[in-house]
């Protein structure tokens, strides 16, 4: 095991009903917030004006910026620096996914920052400030709620880009499962394949000797893949949205991360494909992190091969590790396909024309992933064999 620190900063406030104490909670921090949301989900469900309830009860005034649409853009993010500055606001509350989140936390970035806010997602400035943020989480995926990380579009480049620091871990993130119930199913999958995937950016690594963290990340998959079915049965179901809630904070809050080098290439890969395609990058990931697997599985047969029979509960002879783990990986991608998701690019109708280009504006002039480093090439082979 490497040497960690591990500080979760976010207060996760859980269950029913939890979403009346926003108020309370933010008085402690502000008296006048933005109250940043995304097309309208939270109007419909009602938690809108649970939340304004809330404000109102504890005394917080509120000013509004709705319109966040999924793959948050730079343009409103712009928008919300000037509003903040504006009226003067020093705490933002998002109430929605994982795009209003990381849109919130750009704003806080921005406001706080003389230059341009893409400064930080460009790679040219660390920040030293931001204005707190807080969460109402409508969707389970991203794992925002308690990462340190954003990841904003900038359309006018086509560029998807993220920044990670810890001044932007959520100050508190309220999560009730109810709030779920409303989601259409393809968004249900999309966000169970992103919080297995930043599961397997930290599971599949080189380092030696993190057992702990090995079989943390076994049981939090093994539990998201039990509860996934029943939702897709029913999406009304408490107890598996609770399950599936909380699994996307574990999988995304480092907890599973630390003392181990992670991969992150199949996160890399797939940004590509949303910056220029405007997909959702859970249906992304699903299609990406089987390819990258039968590519990158031969630098590290043992781990892949515990994955096979810990997580995908293959049996068979040790004699020969690929079946094995050529059988984990169709198993995996019987799983994406049963709860809707698309597992190829034709899937979504992509074909190969930007192929060489997302590749090229993936790795830069360097390489991407841990447990394998990917190149250029390497890249283009993996979308070919995404096709
Ligand atoms: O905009 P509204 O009307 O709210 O509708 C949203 C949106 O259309 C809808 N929705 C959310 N909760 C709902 C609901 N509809 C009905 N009922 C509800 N309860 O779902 C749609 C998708 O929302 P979005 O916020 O985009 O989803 P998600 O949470 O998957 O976020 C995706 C974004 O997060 C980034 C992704 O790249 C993508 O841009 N990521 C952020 C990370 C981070 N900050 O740490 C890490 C991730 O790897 C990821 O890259
Ligand atoms: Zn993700």
């Amino acid at each position: 095991m490497e040497n960690f620190v591990f500080h979760n900063y976010t207060k996760t406030i859980f269950g029913k009903g939890m979403e009346d104490t926003v108020g309370k909670e933010i008085k402690a921090y502000a008296d006048k917030v933005l109250l940043h949301y995304g097309g309208g989900s939270i109007k419909k469900s009602g938690l809108y004006d649970r939340v304004v309830k809330s404000l109102k009860a504890a005394d917080v005034e509120f000013v509004e910026l709705g319109g966040v649409q999924p793959n948050p853009r730079l343009k409103l993010v712009y928008e919300g620096i000037e509003l903040c500055k504006k009226e003067n606001i020093g705490f933002i509350l998002a109430v929605g996914g994982g795009s209003v989140i990381d849109s919130s936390k750009a704003i806080a970035l921005g406001v706080k920052y003389s230059g341009d806010v893409w400064d930080f997602y460009a790679g040219k400035a660390q920040a030293t400030e931001a204005l707190p943020v807080a969460t109402v989480l409508t969707i389970p995926a991203a794992g925002s709620e308690s990462s340190p990380s954003s990841v904003i579009t900038n359309d006018d480049i086509k560029i998807k880009s993220g920044y990670t620091s810890n001044i932007t871990r959520p100050v508190f993130s309220i999560l009730n499962p109810e709030y779920c119930f409303t989601l259409p199913k393809n968004q249900a999958a999309n966000g169970i394949c992103d919080m297995m995937v930043h599961i397997f950016e930290r599971y599949f690594t080189n380092t030696e000797n993190a057992d702990l963290t090995d079989r943390l990340c076994e049981a939090t998959l093994k539990s998201i893949m039990y509860n996934a079915p029943k939702i897709m049965k029913n999406m009304s179901d408490y107890d598996a949205w609770a399950e599936i809630m909380w699994a996307s904070s574990v999988a995304h809050n480092d907890i599973l991360g630390v003392g181990r080098k992670q991969d992150w290439a199949s996160h890399a890969i797939e940004h590509e494909i949303s910056a220029i395609y405007d997909i959702a990058h859970g249906a992304g990931l699903a299609i990406i992190s089987p390819a990258w697997m039968k590519y990158a599985y031969k630098d590290n047969v043992p781990m892949f091969t515990q994955f096979a029979r810990n997580v995908m509960g293959v049996e068979g002879s040790f004699k020969h590790p690929d079946e094995l783990i050529l059988t984990a990986i169709s198993r995996l991608e019987s799983f994406y396909k049963s709860i809707g998701l698309p597992t190829r690019l034709s899937d979504l109708d992509i074909g190969e024309e930007n192929i060489e280009l997302m590749a090229e504006k993936c790795v830069g002039d360097g390489c991407c992933g841990g447990l394998k480093k990917l190149y250029k090439q390497d890249v283009v082979e993996i979308y070919k064999l995404a096709k």
